[in-house]
């Protein structure tokens, strides 16, 4: 267990701005940061990080919190977790408190998983160094590969004895569970037998975005027909081979600063680009890139390039699944190294300079690319050549700007030699039946709908729940400050009339929220604000010195949500470009005094049309004589509500 000490000294120091930067491109608007939500495929961007309020929220998927709320959202950690990733980040010494088995044991599955994961990265690389096996064959074999001391280090590189179970035997040693081993895949279990997966192998961790092992690939030594040259972790609860991309870890830094993605297809292609000093380089390790990939490297970087060997039929896979990368809107550029290389061989022979400039001069754009192969290969074959037209468009058809589309059209056009009209038309006919399958699709969807609707009817918009919400906000944001109040004292004249005087009262803002709802006896209607309201006023009353930060960090997950979501809606409309249309978004009111004020009595006024509303119902009930004490208490309330609005106006 993490000491209370500890945690706090963590919230203390974190930045919710420099977390999150480390895994979404963040641009300044205003005070504030956006970017691309990390949690859905957009295009532009409704990410908000607030770094005054210390908070974060994606307006696309409604998720939102504080710093540890991203990390367990995003890297999937759980609470102690997302602490360590934090304390590790920001150098901070965690004291833990003694655990007790009990509590052991409740260290959830997905913790166990990680670390035994982190304890076979240790091992393996112990065994490396270490060992005079792991010296004479795995090192060497790494050295020979041209990998310096610094680069196994720098990619925590490994080996596994070639021994059945010596892996197994050590960490159930040292206390790992069997079960875990066994669901990393790293020990397979055989009725009573127990095997290590990766025996006599080199061995690669693949890492998270955070730098957390979730598997491995390890790569034979020995000439054996009938083994896999790589093998690697099965499919677990923490590595999902279609969502990590090995070396994201070392390389998103660099990929962002460098506005570029270099796709590889190997392990050792990414460490050697590493080594020689181009570090923006990932790879999807084998299999054919995902949607999921793309879109993690979507939030570092609009552009890509895949590099690939010269073989022709490696190039017909990438060039397929490149379409992909083209829906997300991104953009690619492709390169092919000469006869007989790929990344890895090219980067070891040549320096950075060599290399950059290779790279720098043969990375073609992708259609461009993708035009002058297919037209080579078809140039003579007439119905090839028809084929080849539509595969074409079919990628152009997947970018997502249109204004792109037509230049690659015509680009197209001039190097397939073909009129810019045959292109244009097969382009409307792919977009025609995308279309019309489209709007099939939502015409199912509206059906679905339309059934709901039925038994749902539409919500109006629901004036008390905004204002509650809004002193709610109010409380969080300005709750401990002090204020002068102009303060309409309600009066009785000598004619019996009511009027209001004005006194200036000094008070501070939470006292003076609670007073006046307590005045009018006004109860929330929503549970959630009533909850999230007592316990605000209840904090502001017991600390001097309310910090919306150490608040939200110390309730609970829901009420934490709850917060951002109320505090973030605000800053929602920054997410538009205001500036560039020439619209400026209402000024906040200037003083907070006005609008806790203006707040309030809006609130009033709208309880009190509900009061006059419920006599209205009672007398229409009563019907006979319309009892005459409803009556005068209906002309009380009217007069005043008149009287509230007349403040109302004043304020405003
Ligand atoms: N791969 C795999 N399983 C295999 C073969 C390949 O997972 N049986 C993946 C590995 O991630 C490998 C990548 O595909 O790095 C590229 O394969 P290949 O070109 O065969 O490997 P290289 O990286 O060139 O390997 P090496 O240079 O070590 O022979
Ligand atoms: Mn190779």
């Amino acid at each position: 267990m993490i000491s209370a000490s500890s945690i706090d000294q963590v919230f203390e120091t974190a930045r919710v701005e420099e977390v999150i930067g480390d895994f979404v491109q963040l641009k300044k608007a205003g005070s504030n940061f956006k970017g691309l939500s990390p949690f859905s495929d957009e295009r532009s961007p409704s990410f908000m990080v607030s770094p005054v309020k210390q908070i974060w929220k994606d307006f696309s998927s409604g998720k939102g919190g504080n710093v540890v709320a991203f990390l367990m959202e995003h890297e999937h950690f759980t609470y102690p977790e997302a602490i360590r990733y934090l304390a590790k980040k920001y150098n901070i010494e965690i004291e833990e408190t003694v655990q007790s088995d009990e509590q052991k044991q409740a260290a959830n599955e997905r913790e166990s998983l990680y670390l035994v994961s982190e304890y076979a990265s240790k091992y393996f690389q112990n065994i490396l160094h270490k060992t005079d096996q792991g010296k004479s064959i795995g090192l060497s074999y790494f050295k020979e590969r041209g990998f310096t001391e610094e680069t196994i280090k720098t990619f925590d590189l490994g080996y596994a004895l070639d021994e059945w179970q010596a892996f197994t035997d050590e960490a159930l040693k040292q206390g790992y569970n069997i079960d875990y081993l066994e669901k990393t895949g790293l020990t397979i279990v055989k009725g009573e037998k127990r095997f290590d997966r990766f025996k006599g192998r080199v061995l690669f961790p693949i890492k998270s975005m955070s730098g957390r092992v979730l598997g491995f690939g390890g790569r034979i030594l020995i000439n054996d027909k009938k083994a896999a040259k790589y093998l690697n972790s099965p499919e677990s609860d923490i590595y999902h081979k279609s969502k990590v991309l090995y070396g994201i870890y070392h390389a998103k830094q660099s990929i962002a600063k460098e506005d570029n993605c270099y796709l590889v297809e190997g392990y050792t292609d990414v460490i050697q680009f590493h080594q020689t000093g181009i570090k923006n380089v990932v790879s999807s390790s084998g299999t054919a890139l995902t949607s999921d990939q793309i879109r993690i490297i979507n939030r570092l970087t609009k552009n890509i390039t895949v590099l690939f060997d010269s073989d022709a039929a490696g190039m017909r896979a990438s060039l397929r699944g490149i379409d992909l990368i083209l829906e997300q809107g991104m953009n690619v550029k492709v390169c092919a190294f000469p006869d007989g290389e790929d990344p890895d061989s090219f980067a070891k022979k040549n320096s950075l300079e060599e290399l950059a400039l290779y790279l720098d001069e043969n990375s073609k754009d992708f259609i461009q690319f993708k035009a002058s192969v297919l037209f080579e290969e078809s140039k003579n074959d007439p119905i090839k050549k028809a084929e080849t037209v539509r595969d074409i468009v079919n990628s152009i058809s997947k970018i997502p700007d249109r204004i792109k589309k037509e230049i690659y059209v015509q680009e197209c056009a001039r190097i397939m030699d073909i009129s810019e009209t045959v292109l244009f038309s097969t382009l409307a006919q792919i977009n025609k039946k995308e279309f019309q399958e489209e709007a099939k699709k939502q015409k199912n969807e509206q059906k679905a709908f339309d059934v709901i609707k039925h038994e749902q009817p539409v919500k109006k918009v629901d004036v008390q729940y905004v204002l509650e919400r809004k002193i709610i906000e109010v409380l969080l944001l300005y709750g401990n400050k002090t204020e002068d109040f102009e303060d309409l004292v309600l009066k009785e004249n000598d004619k019996n009339e009511l009027i209001l005087e004005p006194v200036i009262q000094r008070a501070k803002v939470f006292e003076k929220v609670f007073l006046d709802l307590q005045d009018d006896e006004m109860q929330f209607s929503n549970p959630q604000f009533k909850t999230l309201y007592y316990t605000i006023i209840d904090r502001l009353n017991q600390t001097e010195d309310f910090e919306l930060k150490t608040f939200i960090n110390s309730v609970d997950q829901d009420m934490a949500n709850e917060i951002t979501t109320i505090l973030m809606d605000d800053e929602r409309y920054a997410l538009d470009d205001w500036n560039r249309m020439n619209i400026f978004p209402k000024e906040k009111t200037t003083s907070v005094a006005q609008l806790v004020s203006e707040t309030i009595l809006s609130l009033r006024c709208f309880l009190i049309d509900q009061k006059v509303k419920e006599f209205q119902q009672e007398t229409l009930h009563n019907k006979i004589d319309s009892n005459r004490n409803i009556l005068e208490e209906v002309k009380d309330y009217s007069s005043l509500k008149m009287l509230l609005s007349r403040k109302l106006n004043r304020v405003l």
